[in-house]
């Protein structure tokens, strides 16, 4: 039996979905389940088999080499056999999940094994409004205090959620709860609108949706709980796969300019049901550089066109640094080795997936943030105090860059002796060994060691 958890160990867009799939296809996963976020997310995969390999007389899926930017349907659906579960620790935004589905499908993937957890809790209409509200009233009273959040409604969502007054997907399916609930459900909503001068929520529109999303998502909401024992008991391959990473977890991450949801190893257990004991791999995904998209601080941030090399390389626009939901340019820096130290710490990182290590082909020289100096003292980790973070500068160790070409190199031996080099450094700084090195935006662009 092994549950794999894989996680973001910087501020979120780490290359999550790439490793997910590689690694639930070269392991025949059978469960692929999302523990966290909802329709914030975006997991690039672009998925691909070996042509070299395939069984005389049978062609390449209809997928193959697609790019695909998921939002919430999990990284597992390129994988035969694998059922995906969006977890009861997620949030479900049904019509952007039904509009994913239908962008899926029009790409040649298979969505009839995506399944929702009715524990899930669903992010409404209301939410999205009360989400750019909230931003609004933020900016207003001082612009700094705007969080960047990607305004799909995920913060108020998983608000009403710990406030017990949310609507979970098996509700749909209830409809004497539902005439109960609803009456409360769109008052309230409409009480926490108008506080910032929004709403109305209709009653009738309310009941109507929840009609409309039960009809059209009936068949794919479960009880993930059964699933996941049945798993476990035939000791299947599961693979946990996280939304964002450790810098904007509710807990760990950059408060307040986080997210509403636990990103870490633990929080893939607590919300998936899969037992903390079963989760016997922690894959921490890192990028080769660092970058963050919203807002809060910083440390190793570049500007100007040392950000833009950063945010440029590569050869498709599909691996650029602009955000696959908001389309926001990401921030970009020299890689932060100490709040992925942290970070994998914290997870429990049982082995690093250093992805873009391409990305960093042709630097003259390369730099890794070892230390911060802050208000004149040298320390090894992240602050709580996020105004102190503000005002930490990075310590560097330098190294050399490469210029041999890494781009979809698939064996580690094949590496530019610099790349290993890189990816050692990093491993020393982070006190976890890089397992994986990424090297193109594909399924098979990956190093294994
Ligand atoms: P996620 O949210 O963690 O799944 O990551 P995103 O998909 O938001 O962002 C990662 C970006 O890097 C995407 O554009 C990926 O296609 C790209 N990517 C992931 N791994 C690699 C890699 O090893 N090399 C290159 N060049 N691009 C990669
Ligand atoms: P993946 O899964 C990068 C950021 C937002 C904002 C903060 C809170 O692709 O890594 P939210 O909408 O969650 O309330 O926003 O978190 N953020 C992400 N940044 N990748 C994501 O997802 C993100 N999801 C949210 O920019 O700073
Ligand atoms: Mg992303």
């Amino acid at each position: 039996m092994s549950a794999i958890a894989v996680v973001g160990l910087g501020w979120g867009d780490e290359g999550k979905g790439k490793i997910v799939d590689a690694i639930a296809a070269s392991r025949h996963a059978r469960l692929v389940l999302r523990f966290n976020g909802g329709p914030n997310a975006g997991h690039t995969v672009v998925p691909e088999v070996d042509l070299a390999n395939l069984a005389p007389g049978s062609g390449a899926p209809a997928w193959n080499g697609n790019v695909f930017r998921l939002h919430q349907v999990p990284s597992g659906i390129f994988t035969p056999g694998c059922t995906s579960i969006c977890g009861p620790g997620t949030v479900i935004d049904p019509d952007g999940f039904l509009a994913e589905v239908a962008d899926v499908e029009s790409l040649g993937g298979d969505t009839s094994h995506v399944l929702l957890s009715d524990r899930a809790h669903i992010v409404l209409p209301a939410h999205r409004e009360r989400d750019a509200l909230i931003e609004a009233a933020r900016h207003a009273s001082s612009p700094g205090l705007q969080q960047g959040t990607t305004k799909r409604g995920v913060g108020p969502c998983y608000e009403d959620r710990a406030g017990r007054i949310g609507l979970r997907l098996g509700d749909l399916l209830d409809g004497a709860y539902l005439d109960d609930h609803l009456p409360f459900l769109a008052a309230e909503q409409t009480r926490r609108l108008a506080a910032y001068g929004g709403g109305p929520i209709a009653l009738d529109d309310l009941r109507d949706t929840c009609e409309r999303w039960a009809a059209a998502l009936r068949d794919r909401i479960v009880d993930s709980y059964l699933l996941v024992r049945e798993a476990l008991a035939r000791h299947d391959t599961i693979v946990l796969e996280g939304q964002l990473g450790a810098g904007r977890d509710i807990d760990w991450g950059i408060y307040p300019y986080v997210t509403s949801s636990g990103t870490t190893a633990g929080s893939a257990s607590a919300n998936s049901g899969v037992p903390v004991s079963a989760i016997t791999e922690v894959i921490g995904v890192a990028k080769a550089f660092s970058t963050s998209v919203g807002s809060g601080p910083f440390v190793t941030e570049v500007h100007g066109e040392a950000a833009a090399r950063f945010r440029e390389a590569g050869g498709s626009e599909t691996e650029h640094e602009y955000g696959v939901t908001t389309g926001r340019p990401r921030r970009c820096g020299w890689f932060d080795a100490v709040a992925t130290r942290q970070a994998a710490q914290l997870n429990g990182a049982t082995g690093i997936a250093l992805t873009k290590i391409d990305a960093l082909d042709g630097f003259d020289g390369l730099r890794i943030a070892e230390a911060y100096e802050l208000d004149g003292a040298v320390i090894d980790h992240v602050p709580s105090n996020t105004r102190a973070i503000a005002r930490a500068t990075p310590i560097y160790r330098d190294v050399p860059g490469w210029r041999n070409p890494s781009r979809n190199v698939r064996t580690w031996s094949a590496l530019p002796e610099g790349a290993r080099a890189y990816a050692a450094a990093v491993e020393t700084a982070c006190g976890t060994r890089v397992a994986y090195a990424g090297t193109g935006p594909t399924r098979l662009a990956l190093a294994a060691r």
